[in-house]
């Protein structure tokens, strides 16, 4: 099976969950809860989750498939207050559930889904004992998320944000769901401990990668294709890898910290390409992504194996 095949294979099983779970939630804050779960999205994160089990020991996917949903209820909880905090209004082509509802009701329905994701966890087809580690492992990504989102709230009032400084609030926002994903899948299917901790590894390194295209996508997307308010990280003053190396070359974004028309934007794409800054910030992506999937060469060769290295290729070459 290729990737594409196989994404969309996965993308349609988590939604059937989704569905069976979610579809009739009734209530405000259960619908609130609901909202973007139902919109869709690419469910990368129980993906990487299925496919880490299977990549320890065959077959486990099954098994292990509450689990999955418990990643993507913990990823829309984040998206959820993110957008809160970033103050946008649409996210997967949809409204968002505060601008829906109201900012209290989106909080909470934010929190549904966290407690919720702890549920799931406990429902997978795995030894007590690994279920205890797994139950772990996401609590504590969940305390780095909020770090890295402090982080990111932080960085916005400052002018000196380095690089390193970049790297570890990506780490922390997004690349540990991602490492979380694959350790979990790893260890509730049993996996080898030097094997779990690879597949940690790789997915927080590509988690990063992620983040840094995510960076890219928010510039250059238009709207209809990334289901997102386009360039919100330049109207909110986010200091993101591309307005790190645009100050390094004296190109201060800061002054594009309001509502920007399409044509705006893409004077600044053309100016940041101009100066080498695009090139660089997509040279340090593909930097990342490779030092990621050297993570898992201790792995055994297989099917699984081979999905994961492509879904790390992936990682760049998407559009939204
Ligand atoms: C968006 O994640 C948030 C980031 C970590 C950049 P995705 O791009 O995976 O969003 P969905 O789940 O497909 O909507
Ligand atoms: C989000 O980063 C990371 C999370 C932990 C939710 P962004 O704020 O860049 O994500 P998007 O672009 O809104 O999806
Ligand atoms: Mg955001
Ligand atoms: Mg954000
Ligand atoms: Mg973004």
């Amino acid at each position: 099976m290729d990737l594409k095949e196989y994404l969309e294979t996965n993308a349609l099983q988590v939604d059937r969950l989704i569905n069976r779970y979610f579809g009739s939630a009734s209530g405000e804050l259960g619908k609130a809860s609901a909202h973007l779960l139902l919109a869709g999205g690419k469910r990368l994160r129980p993906a990487l989750l299925l496919l880490s089990a299977d990549a320890v020991r065959k077959g486990s996917s099954i098994d292990v498939m509450p689990a999955a949903l418990a990643l993507e209820l913990t990823h829309s909880f984040t998206l959820i207050h993110d957008d809160i905090m970033d103050a946008d209004a649409v996210r997967r082509g949809v409204p968002t559930v505060h601008t829906l509802w109201d900012e209290p009701t989106a909080i909470l329905a934010g929190d549904v889904l966290f407690a919720s994701a702890f549920e799931f966890i406990a429902l997978a087809d795995a030894p007590d004992s690994a279920k205890v580690r797994a139950v772990s492992m996401l609590a504590r990504t969940c305390v780095e998320i909020c770090e890295g989102q402090h982080m990111d709230i932080s960085f916005e009032s400052r002018d000196d944000v380095l690089e390193g400084e970049y790297l570890k609030m990506v780490e922390k926002k997004t690349g540990v769901l991602y490492a979380a994903a694959a350790g979990i899948g790893a260890i509730l299917a049993g996996g080898n401990p030097a094997y779990a901790d690879a597949l940690y590894n790789f997915g927080r390194g590509i988690g990063m990668a992620f983040q840094i295209q995510d960076d890219i996508i928010d510039l250059v997307a238009p709207a209809e294709v990334s289901g997102k308010d386009r360039a919100s990280d330049l109207r909110e003053g986010k200091k993101t890898i591309i307005s790190i190396k645009a100050l390094e070359k004296g190109f201060d974004l800061s002054e594009y910290r309001r509502e920007l028309a399409n044509a705006e934007i893409d004077a600044v794409i053309g100016k940041l390409e101009e100066l080498g800054v695009m090139g660089e910030v997509r040279d340090l992506a593909r930097e990342v992504i490779s030092t990621g999937k050297k993570r898992i060469g201790i792995l055994p060769e297989s099917e699984e194996k081979q999905l994961l290295l492509d879904i790390a290729d992936h990682f760049l070459a998407r559009s939204f």
